[in-house]
Order: structure tokens, then sequence, then C-alpha cells
């Protein structure tokens, strides 16, 4: 009796500290009712590396990307190219799946960039011309106590935890990157950056491409001069705020 309450409380224990310890990251991808697995760091590497279906760049961290200027900030480290492509028509969603987000407080933003050559395969993601799809910030009450979508996304009980962003109508067909973005800024003037990056095969009769007053490099678009980013959300006359921007270039609707 004593050491099966043990056992419980030792697997209670391990649970909490692999959440908490965790952070996360987007795992899988749905259209529709289709889901795509993606990259796993948790699991063995070598048949994920050559899995034929893998739409995921590889990811073999779940700690944060601290500095704007780290060139894995475009597809995390090491963001080598995958080898599939989730096919998706130009106005359907793509959803991007998490399991175990612990954090709550900053922006969410997904991000689309055209691969060079129409070849996601060979692309590298720091020459990428990146836009906007979707932003999800503060939703309801202050900067430091409210509703942020990164709260009310995130399910608790380990269960799948699900953002969706439409891809815009218009976008002309062809092989894109997804970047699904969390900015976490629980930590004072010390933000944390969660990217993980997917390849699309886009269809669809559309003509369409973001001017360039919507296109930006990453690294490049986040800077520690930007106040929205290097935030202190506990300090007096910012944590009372309900107002919270979410920096970057305009979001692309086509
Ligand atoms: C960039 O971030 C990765 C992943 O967190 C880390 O391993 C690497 O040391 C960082 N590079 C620099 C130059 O800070
Ligand atoms: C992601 O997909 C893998 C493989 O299909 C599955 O084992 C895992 O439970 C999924 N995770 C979530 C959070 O949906
Ligand atoms: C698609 O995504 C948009 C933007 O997130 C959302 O408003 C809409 O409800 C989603 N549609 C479906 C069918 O999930
Ligand atoms: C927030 O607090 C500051 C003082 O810390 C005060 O001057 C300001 O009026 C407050 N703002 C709101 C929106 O309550």
């Amino acid at each position: 009796m004593l050491s099966s309450k043990i056992k419980l409380l030792a697997s209670v224990a391990g649970l909490l500290a692999h959440h908490v310890g965790a952070h996360g990251g987007c795992v899988n991808y749905t259209v529709g009712d289709t889901w795509y697995p993606g990259y796993s760091p948790y699991d063995d590497p070598i048949p994920q590396d050559s899995a034929p279906w893998m739409p995921q760049r590889k990811w073999i961290t779940n700690s944060p990307i601290f500095e704007t200027n780290n060139i894995s900030l475009s597809c995390n480290a090491p963001g080598t190219p995958a080898r599939a492509y989730i096919p998706v028509r130009a106005g359907e969603n793509i959803t991007a799946v998490y399991m175990y987000w612990v954090h709550t407080v900053g922006p969410m933003i997904a991000w689309m960039a055209h691969c060079a050559h129409d070849d996601c395969t060979t692309f590298d993601s720091s020459t990428a011309d990146w836009f906007k799809i979707g932003q999800r910030g503060l939703e309801e009450g202050t900067i430091e106590m409210g509703m942020w979508f990164q709260k009310s996304f995130s399910r608790w009980d380990g269960s799948p935890s699900l953002w969706g962003e439409r891809v815009p109508k218009g976008l002309k067909k062809g092989k894109y990157l997804v970047r699904h973005e969390i900015i976490s800024l629980h930590s004072a003037n010390a933000p944390q950056f969660y990217p993980e990056c997917a390849h699309l095969d886009v269809q669809g009769d559309g003509e369409g491409v973001p001017g360039s007053e919507f296109l930006v490099r990453i690294p490049g678009v986040w800077r520690m001069d930007q106040p929205e980013i290097n935030i202190n959300i506990y300090a007096p006359g910012i944590s009372n705020s309900t107002v919270y921007n979410i920096p970057g270039p305009p979001i692309w609707t086509g």
C-alpha cells in the first residue's frame, strides 16, 4: 500500500517535472481532419532524420532561443530541411498542435515564406522573406495577469493544444515554409522565442503575393530596442496596462 503510494507520488512528481522542464513546441499539424506528425525532439532522431513523410524541420530541444539575432531563430536548431510537404489549399486552415504548453504571457505569430526555386528541401530559412498570416495576443485583462491566447489555448491535461490560422485565400500556389512562433515574456527583459517550421504545398488559383511592406527577415524582425520584446511585464505602468501591441509587420490576409 505504502509502496504503491510512493510510486504514485513519484510518477506524479515525474510528470510535473516533465511539464515544467519541457517548455514545449509544435509537435504535429492538422489540415481539416488529417493529422501530420512532426519532428519529436523527445524521440530517437535516426528514423526521423530519414523519414520520407516528415514535413517538419528538425528541432532537438524544447528550450527557448534567447537571442534576437540567433541564426536558429528562423526555424529552431538545427532547423534541417524536411523531406515532405503538408498539402493545403489557399483559404484552408493550418493548425499547429502543441503538447504541455506551460507559459502564459506573450504573443503568438504564424508566418509563411515562399521557398526559393519552389523547393523547401534545400531552402535556407535565414534568407526567407517572411510574412505574417495570423497573430494572437492579449485577449482580456492586463499584461501581467490577463488572459493571453498563449494561456487560453493551452490544455493543461496533456491533450493536444490547437492553434489554427488561415492560409491566405488569394495566395499563389507553391511550396512554402510555415513558421509558428510563441514569444514568452514572463522573464523580465529576457524574451524567450519558440519557433518551429514545416513545409507546405499550397494549392489554389490565386495569384497573390505579399508586397515588400509585409516582408521581413528572421533573424532581423526582433530587436532588443523594441519595447514589446524587451519588456518587464511586472513593472509599474506596464503590468496593469490592458494594451499590448504585437510588433512586426501587418498581417497579409491575401
Ligand atoms: C542559438 O540558440 C540555440 C538553441 O537554443 C543555442 O543552442 C545556440 O547556442 C544559440 N546560439 C547563439 C549564437 O547564441
Ligand atoms: C503527435 O503525433 C504523434 C505521432 O502520431 C503522437 O504520438 C502524439 O501523441 C501527437 N501529439 C499530440 C500532442 O497531438
Ligand atoms: C480558421 O482559422 C481562422 C483564424 O484563426 C478562424 O477564425 C476560423 O474559425 C478557422 N476555421 C476553421 C474551420 O477552423
Ligand atoms: C497603472 O498604474 C500606474 C501606477 O503604477 C498608474 O499611474 C496608472 O494610472 C495605472 N493604469 C491603469 C490603466 O490602471
